[in-house]
């Protein structure tokens, strides 16, 4: 009834002046919303008056309502009020909607921010686009909210792409709008260097860039070019600030002594004490571990972590502890020495020392460390840390058990550079899920206990960037693509716990929440459409606000607005895709529309096979990859040859892997044979990949020919050729 009295006064609007905001689908759900009868005008006389801690805050306000700002001085009639209120937890708020005026109190700080997101999610949704026109009306209502979990995190990892300080701020702006409030600063791994070390400038100067001149190879694109940046201690206390205003704490993280191959490059001697084997990787050294044994190298971590600790406020500092070969440490005279005297009996003991040192130095500078769930494994860690359970939900529930305080970010859940669907890009090693999968995370479904929970701080997910680099400067962006709308279901399960419903959920951000992304101008994913196919019949739905368009295969490509059903006997030649301002979803069809021809192929090589990884693997169209037994040299060739000549619409030949961007045919040409004997060249391979577009002949045998000496990994990594079938 209310809606639709709401909707009536809307439309009377539309013809009288201000807007109206609905009331509704607010993202994360509130604990308590209770609407009232009116609504209350915001006129552009209307000043936000604050109290003196949330100055900053009204300001911030301010950006979105063009309204003056006032210090409080008691008298609020017809203003928005910006209070704190000590009988209210820190991050709790109330948000108090009446015909003559706003109020929002919070516990602290954080609180206040979260009742002000909540007052622009009850406007409309254009007031994230810096568009808002006065007077506005909003709806009266009483909110009564606080977070079920403190910690609300989002790691970015700026090693692997390198993000300007700018694109940090803006990631941090649309995050905040979800109530996310800790920023996991993924700043150094094994290709990238991204903080500035006034003690060792090098670290940065040099460790910021790879490819070029750089001592540290190219990777992940952008070979033999130097590419990357690193941030200015005075740009990242300018990021902690613009964060702090949104509520975010910035939590930076140094990982070590694993992924620290750039800082090796930089500064080889942390390294420990054997000369490697160096002959299959063509000389590159891909040791990325520091030496336990080697005092200088605490020594150096001090220094670091001491700067670490004055540019960022927060009492954490993330010292990793992840993925370490102590294959590196079993191999050095100084590392053994130092296990036997100390009677260790494997790596993880020599870890735990390390990790310890670590943690000491950390607490030395008055803060909490934080560590990746691995260096708790042998329960030895210090109990006074926080803990990132990302490997298993089994590992984030055992440091909890075990009396840590524990970050829940399991993989198959929570990181959300995993692919969202089959044919979709991204990593597929801890899942392919989508925004409904991440949602149904569930606690109490998971196993943990009561116990457990009590040390459970709350929920992270994460973006390693290994492929963000590829798609640079695409559209939609990469980054919002993969993150939008995980983090809309991220948000709500840091914020309300385990006591959700999907369906309601997804009415709130298809009825209501894709409007206020689309005006922040997030690149976010739609869910596929629904297709099916009957007597003769094409039929495809989205939600009931995308727009959904179709392409038809033989056509030049052009998107048709979806108006009904199409009747059809050739459905496979159909694709269809929702689209919301800058949102898009990924294709959709018939089952016949996506299905692969996998012909029977042979493959050989001038480059003897892996044993482990062999070249049968490429030639078996179940996902297996092959590895080549050295690196590639000049004139290197690989060919697919096909039991019979196939006819199909494109085929690609891939070198490189997600996860092994680097092992291509970094430069190569693409051979095409119509009788496995004499062969044309083609085309350039891009990226390590060979494509075939719209041949018009049967293809017998593909050859692809490197021309580059070596690409600085031991191997080239293969697989099954990709074979688009005619479609007819
Ligand atoms: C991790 O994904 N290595 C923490
Ligand atoms: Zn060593």
């Amino acid at each position: 009834m209310i809606r639709h009295l709401l909707a009536a006064i809307s439309a009377l609007v539309l013809v009288v002046g201000p807007s109206v905001a609905v009331a509704e689908n607010i993202v994360p759900e509130p604990r308590s919303y209770e609407k009232r009868n009116g609504v209350f005008t915001i006129l552009t006389t209307t000043k936000i008056t604050h109290y003196p801690e949330l100055r900053s805050l009204a300001k911030y306000l301010a950006e979105f309502l063009p309204l003056p700002v006032r210090e409080y001085n008691g008298e609020a009639g017809g203003d928005i009020v910006l209070r704190l209120n000590k009988n209210l937890a820190d991050e709790e708020y109330r948000l108090s909607i009446g015909e003559q005026g706003i109020v929002i109190e919070g516990g602290a700080y954080g609180g206040a921010f979260n009742g002000v997101e909540t007052l622009l999610q009850l406007l409309p949704a254009k007031v994230y686009s810096g568009a808002m026109a006065l007077p506005v009306m909003v709806g009266c209502c009483e909110v009564e909210d606080a977070p079920r979990f403190a910690y609300r995190g989002f790691m970015l990892d700026v090693s692997r792409t390198w993000m300007t300080a700018g694109e940090v701020k803006r990631f941090i702006a649309v995050m905040a709008h979800h109530k996310i409030n800790k920023l996991h600063f993924h700043l150094t791994d094994d290709e990238g260097w991204r903080v500035e070390i006034l003690s060792h400038p090098e670290l940065a100067e040099v460790g910021g860039f790879r490819g070029g001149d750089s001592p540290v190879a190219a990777i992940y694109g952008k070979w033999g070019e130097r590419y990357g940046g690193y941030y200015t201690q005075q740009e990242l206390r300018d990021i902690v600030d613009y964060a702090a205003v949104r509520n975010v704490e910035i939590i930076p993280e140094i990982d070590l002594p694993g992924h620290s191959r750039d800082l090796a490059k930089v500064m080889p001697g942390v390294l420990c004490n054997y000369e490697p084997t160096l002959t299959a990787s063509a000389g590159y050294d891909r040791r990325n571990v520091l030496c336990a044994a080697k005092e200088s190298n605490y020594t150096l971590l001090k220094d670091i972590l001491g700067e670490i600790a004055a540019i960022f406020p927060s009492r954490y500092i993330h010292i990793g502890g992840d993925e370490v070969a102590f294959s590196q440490w079993l191999e050095c005279p100084d590392c053994k020495a130092l296990m036997a005297a100390r009677g260790m009996k494997d790596g993880e003991e020599l870890q735990a020392l390390f990790m310890g040192r670590l943690a000491e130095i950390v607490e030395g500078l008055g803060k909490v460390p934080c560590v990746w769930n691995e260096a708790v494994a042998g329960g030895r860690f210090t109990r006074t840390s926080q803990v990132y359970g990302w490997e298993s939900i089994a590992a984030a529930r055992k440091a909890a058990a075990d009396g840590y305080q524990t970050v829940v970010m399991p993989g198959q859940y929570f990181y959300f550079d995993m692919r969202q669907s089959q044919r979709e890009d991204g990593h597929i090693w801890a899942a392919i899920f989508d925004a409904r999968k991440c949602y149904s995370f569930d606690f109490t479904e998971q196993g943990f206990t009561a116990d457990e929970m009590r040390n459970v701080q709350g929920v992270e997910a994460s973006f390693f960037s290994e492929a963000y680099l590829a798609h640079r400067g695409m559209e939609p962006d990469y980054l919002y693509y993969m993150t939008y709308p995980r983090i809309c279901s991220l948000s709500e399960i840091g914020w309300c716990g385990d006591s959700r419903s999907w369906d309601d959920f997804y009415g709130r951000l298809t009825a209501g929440h894709y409007s206020r992304l689309a005006a922040m101008d997030v690149d976010f994913r739609l869910f596929p459409p629904k297709v099916s196919y009957a007597d003769g019949v094409l039929t495809a739905s989205a939600d009931d606000h995308s727009r959904l368009y179709y392409t038809v295969v033989g056509e030049d490509g052009t998107e048709h607005e979806y108006k009904g059903p199409i009747t059809t006997d050739k459905p496979q030649l159909y694709a269809f895709r929702s689209r919301f301002g800058g949102a898009v979803s990924p294709e959709a069809g018939v089952e016949a529309r996506f299905r692969m021809a996998q012909p029977a192929v042979t493959v050989t090589s001038s480059i003897p096979s892996s044993t482990r990884y062999p070249y049968t693997n490429a030639a078996s169209y179940d996902g297996r990859i092959a590895y080549t037994g050295r690196t590639c040299k000049l004139d290197d060739w690989i060919l697919y040859t096909f039991d019979e000549p196939v006819r199909c619409r494109r085929m690609e030949i891939r070198t490189g892997y997600i996860q092994l961007r680097r092992c291509i045919f970094e430069q190569g040409y693409v051979e095409v044979s119509e009788d496995g004997e004499t062969f044309r060249r083609i085309g350039d391979l891009e990226s390590g990949i060979g494509v075939i577009d719209n041949p018009d002949y049967a293809i017998k045998a593909v050859r692809i020919v490197s021309t580059k000496e070596g690409n600085g990994e031991a191997f080239v990594t293969l697989q099954s050729p990709l074979v688009y079938p005619l479609l007819q």
